[in-house]
């Protein structure tokens, strides 16, 4: 049997009752497949690995070692939560790894977005790496593989594997416990697992994170910037119900700064970029119509609270002709 293949007559998993004989069902496969043995997952708070922490904590507990890399590239509160609900809520055994300046140092100067990509993905690498080796007796990789991506890898899209890239001696076997199932169903899943609802809804965020919104070369000050304010955004947007019903909106910030004016005086500031969109696939994507009252308080809330920002701007282009992104 194809075990990559979905059977048709599995049923889709949209009410708890159906993720809980999911859940039960898989403690019981993981615990076949894994015995005593330890495994290893990268945990970057994301749904997909989140989901897959949890069903592993449940099944195997200490023998499951979470590596959260902080790349200084998250969101804001995203590394402090990751803390909170795996290791004091879930008792996971969690590294925490801080390798906030060794990113930020590989990519200073750095302006050519995907050489920004390459540098971020081989570090991630890099950093996995050099934990996995200070470890004994780790036997499996566990990773949050979904179906969509065991179907864009087999169409050739993109391949599937999260830490892709890891050198031949250092090959574990792989451990997949959601590789059958739909993003949707992977929320379900998680809810009953007991993780957060910003946890589980959470909106999809690239791998490279925050690095491909602080356009050009990385600085820290221009990375501040796009936290605070995508932080401010979203806060907007759930106070004012747009959490949820939005699919994608986040900040960007240019290279360039403009003039304006900041309590009485000349203050050359950087402008945010705010972007709202919605789509099925991500292939193509329209603009939210967010409302006007709200976008203002949103630009007089960045520009008084975001040092280093003196404008904000809506940018009103569908996919095609932007991307998503702006990088
Ligand atoms: P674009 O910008 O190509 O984005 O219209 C489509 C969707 O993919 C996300 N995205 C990425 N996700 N690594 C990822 O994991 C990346 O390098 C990357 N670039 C874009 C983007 O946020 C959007 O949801």
């Amino acid at each position: 049997m194809d075990t990559n293949k979905r059977p048709d007559t599995m049923q889709r998993i949209t009410t708890p009752e159906l993720a809980n004989a999911f859940i039960d069902e898989q403690i019981t496969a993981l615990r076949a497949q894994i015995g005593d043995k330890k495994v290893l997952l990268a945990l970057s708070g994301g749904v997909d690995s989140s989901v897959v922490a949890a069903l592993l904590i449940k099944a195997i507990g200490q023998n499951l070692v979470c590596v959260h890399v902080n790349h200084g590239l998250l969101r804001k509160g995203e590394p402090e939560q990751v803390i909170e609900v795996f290791r004091n809520q879930m008792n996971a055994n969690l590294i925490y790894v801080d390798a906030v300046d060794r990113f930020l140092d590989k990519l200073a100067g750095v302006a050519e977005p995907e050489k920004k990509r390459k540098i971020i993905g081989a570090e991630f690498i890099r950093v996995f790496e050099e934990e996995a080796r200070k470890l004994d007796n780790i036997e499996f990789l566990a990773q949050g593989t979904i179906y969509p991506d065991i179907l864009e890898s087999e169409d050739g899209v993109k391949a599937h594997h999260n830490v892709g890239g890891l050198p031949e001696d250092l090959q574990f076997e792989l451990v997949e416990p959601v590789k059958l199932l739909f993003k949707d169903e992977v929320r379900v899943v998680g809810k009953a697992l007991g993780l957060p609802d910003n946890m589980v809804f959470r909106q999809p965020f690239p791998g490279p994170g925050l690095g491909v919104r602080c356009l050009g070369a990385i600085t820290r000050d221009r990375l501040e910037c796009v936290r605070e304010s995508d932080a401010i955004l979203r806060e907007e947007f759930a106070k004012n119900g747009l959490e949820g019903k939005v699919w994608q909106y986040f900040t960007a910030i240019p290279d360039i700064k403009s003039v304006g004016v900041k309590d009485g005086a000349r203050y050359e500031g950087y402008p945010v970029i705010i972007r709202a969109i919605n789509t099925k696939d991500a292939m193509t994507a329209t603009v939210e119509n967010v409302p006007f009252d709200l976008l203002q308080h949103i630009t007089s809330r960045i520009t008084t609270e975001v040092d280093g920002v003196n404008r904000v701007l809506f940018d009103l282009t569908p996919k095609p002709s932007g991307t998503i992104e702006w990088e």
